[in-house]
C-alpha cells in the first residue's frame, strides 16, 4: 500500500511574510492528522520562514528549482545543500513551467534529481504532454521519455527514494482536469513501464497526478488505484482548498 503524498507546490506566490503566515494556518489546521504525507514548496526566499514553522511539525518542505551543482559561478541559481541548510528535505524536478520558460531539458531534469539526492532531498519529478502531443496520440511516448531521462543517472538505491508527478501541460492552472479515467489510463501506463525497465521499484514508487487539482475533484481521482497522490498549485495557497484535497485521499 502506497502511503498518499499531497504537495503544494506555491510557485512565485507569497513572500516570507505571507508565506509563513499560511504555514502557520496549514500546520494547525492538520495537527494531529497523519493521513497523508503532506509537503509544500514555497518559493527559495520563503524557505526559511516556512521551514521554521513548520520545524517539528511533521509537514515537510522543499525547493521548487534547484542547479545541479553545489556552488559556483551560477548567477541567480540556489542548490540543493542549501536548500538542505534552509531546511528543505523535498525538491521539484522538472516542473512544464521550467521545461517552458527556462529550457529545461529532459537530461537535465534527470542530473538535479541526482543532485537533489546526493544532498538528501527527495525529488518530485514532474513529467507530462502539451495539448498538442495528446491530440497527435504521444502521450505515452512523451511521458516515458521524459521519465526515463529523469531517472537514468540514478542508483537502485537513488531509484527507491524518488516520486514521480504526472501533470498534463494542458491541465494546469487551467481549471481543465483530466478525467479521473484520463489520468488513470495514463498512470497505469507509467506503472507499467517501470514494471518494465525498473521492477525493483514500480510497486512502491509514488505517482502523483497534479493539474487543476481542487477539493470537488480529489477524492475522484485520489481513489484511482495508480494514483498515489497530488501536486496541487492554486489551490494550494488556499488553506480550506488544500485541507480539502488532502481529505479527499482518505
Ligand atoms: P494547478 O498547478 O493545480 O494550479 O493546476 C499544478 C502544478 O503546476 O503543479
Amino acid at each position: 500500500m502506497r502511503r498518499p503524498l499531497i504537495a503544494g507546490n506555491w510557485k512565485l506566490n507569497l513572500g516570507p511574510g505571507a508565506a509563513a503566515a499560511l504555514a502557520v494556518f496549514l500546520r494547525d489546521a492538520l495537527a494531529g492528522r497523519d493521513d497523508a504525507d503532506v509537503v509544500v514548496f514555497p518559493t527559495a526566499l520563503s524557505i526559511p520562514a516556512v521551514a521554521a514553522v513548520l520545524d517539528g511539525s511533521g509537514l515537510g518542505v522543499g525547493v521548487q528549482e534547484i542547479a545541479a551543482v553545489a556552488s559556483g559561478a551560477m548567477t541567480g541559481a540556489n542548490s540543493a545543500v542549501m536548500a538542505r541548510e534552509a531546511g528543505c528535505t523535498w525538491m521539484l524536478a522538472g516542473h512544464s513551467e521550467r521545461r517552458q520558460y527556462f529550457a529545461e531539458t529532459d537530461a537535465g531534469v534527470g542530473a538535479k534529481a541526482k543532485a537533489g539526492l546526493a544532498a538528501g532531498l527527495y525529488p518530485i519529478v514532474c513529467i507530462g504532454e502539451t495539448l498538442e502531443e495528446r491530440r497527435a496520440g504521444r502521450v505515452d511516448e512523451v511521458t516515458q521519455r521524459q521519465l526515463a531521462a529523469a531517472l537514468a543517472p540514478l542508483s537502485p538505491a537513488e531509484l527507491a527514494l524518488v516520486t514521480i508527478a504526472y501533470e498534463p501541460v494542458w491541465a494546469i492552472g487551467t481549471g481543465e482536469t483530466a478525467t479521473p479515467e484520463q489520468a488513470q489510463e495514463v498512470h497505469a501506463a507509467l506503472r507499467g513501464w517501470l514494471h518494465a525497465h525498473y521492477p525493483a521499484i514500480a510497486d512502491t514508487v509514488r505517482v502523483l497526478y497534479g493539474g487543476s487539482v481542487k477539493p470537488s475533484n480529489a477524492a475522484s481521482l485520489l481513489g484511482q488505484p495508480d494514483i498515489d497522490g497530488a501536486l496541487v498549485g492554486g489551490a494550494s495557497l488556499m488553506v480550506g482548498d488544500f485541507v480539502g484535497i488532502i481529505d479527499g485521499a482518505r
